[in-house]
């Protein structure tokens, strides 16, 4: 059996057909990046308006990798929590237009649950229960997974999420959007330890984040309060560099004693992370030095399967096995709607 798998919460448009032996058949995603460079973030308007130019372009495309046609597939499944609002609608309109049309089961995605399930497509093998960690542009979150289907909320930002945190401190070095490969570029140059940044909570039992005060240190280490405008500061080379290791290292510090914490709480053996972050290079080899001396199994999600991608989708086969099928009165819910 093969169904087509669509995401569109953010600003990447994508889709996938994957086997319910979760064999990936094809996999494309349109990235929007260009569009939202010159705002140096994602602007919803124009994410929403780039999902419906390209989700259909997009789905035909991956159909034709795969070699199915669409009444050869069993389900559609779509992404439709969290995101933002115009962006979901376009996938979950587009999925349930194509599961009317040929009268297919339509299947819900948790956008943050199959993050985590982009390590068990990986994996080949059940990776559950595991602590579960998404590091993304808009959410960083520990999780008690106990299953596929069973996610305990254990901690996560109390304000910006570490992917943001990556874009806005990017802005301020002056360096493109997305942040955060610009600024694991510019750190392989620096000195981590540089600067001395805030580690938030990391000394606290809480299994929380938060990094606007770290973004805050960041931009008042470029130009004190009293100089609102960054544009007009030159920073060289060596200075943009050092102030971007250290403000990831701080960023990894947070993550990565969370992570620890997380699995030493809930005595789990295996900790899976995804998310676009997830494929900083410095945090991987981190949290792989940190799991390591626990003794802990470590799955980081491959990096082409960290940032926004439909294979992740694969997830919708376990509520496909548990009969758990939508009606085509399904919404969007931007905020996390459990399900
Ligand atoms: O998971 P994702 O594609 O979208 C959301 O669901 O939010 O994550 C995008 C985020 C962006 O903030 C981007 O800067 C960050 O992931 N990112 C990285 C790296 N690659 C992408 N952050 C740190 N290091 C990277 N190499
Ligand atoms: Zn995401």
């Amino acid at each position: 059996m093969q169904l087509l798998a669509i995401e569109s919460t953010c600003d990447e448009s994508a889709a996938a057909v994957i086997t319910d032996q979760l064999e990936v058949l094809s996999s494309v995603v349109a990235s929007q990046d260009e569009l939202h460079q010159q705002f140096q973030g994602v602007v919803p308007e124009i994410a929403a308006r780039a999902h419906l130019e390209r989700i259909l372009p997009v789905v035909d495309e991956a159909l034709r990798r795969a070699r199915v046609k669409p009444r050869q597939l069993d389900a559609i499944a779509v992404a439709n929590t969290p995101g933002l609002a115009g962006s979901l609608l376009v996938g979950l309109m587009a999925a349930k237009t194509l599961a009317m049309c040929l009268g297919k089961p339509l299947l819900a995605v948790n956008h943050l649950h199959a993050h985590i399930y982009a390590c068990r497509m990986s994996a080949g093998e059940d990776v559950f229960p595991t602590v579960g960690m998404i590091v993304s542009g808009g959410h960083s979150s520990l999780y008690r997974c106990s299953s596929a289907a069973e996610f305990e909320y254990l901690g996560g930002t109390i304000d910006d999420a570490a992917g943001e945190a990556f874009d806005k401190v990017a802005a301020m070095l002056g360096l493109p959007y997305p942040g955060g490969p610009a600024i694991s570029r510019a750190a392989a140059a620096g000195d981590p330890r540089a600067h001395a940044f805030p580690r938030p909570f990391l000394k606290d039992d809480r299994l929380d984040f938060s990094f606007s005060g770290l973004k805050t240190a960041v931009r008042y280490r470029i130009a004190g309060p009293g100089r609102p405008d960054l544009s007009s500061i030159d920073l060289s080379e060596k200075e943009v560099a050092d102030l971007a290791a250290s403000f990831q290292e701080a960023v990894v510090d947070c993550l990565v004693g969370k992570a620890i914490a997380a699995l030493q709480r809930t005595q789990l053996r295996r900790l899976c992370v995804g998310g676009g972050v997830a494929a900083n290079g410095r945090l991987r080899e981190r949290l792989s030095e940190a799991t390591a001396e626990v003794d802990a199994q470590l799955i980081v999600a491959p990096i082409a399967l960290c940032t926004d991608n439909a294979v992740m989708g694969g997830i919708a086969w376990e509520r496909f096995r548990a009969g758990q099928f939508e009606s085509l009165d399904l919404d969007a819910h931007p905020g996390l709607v459990r399900h």
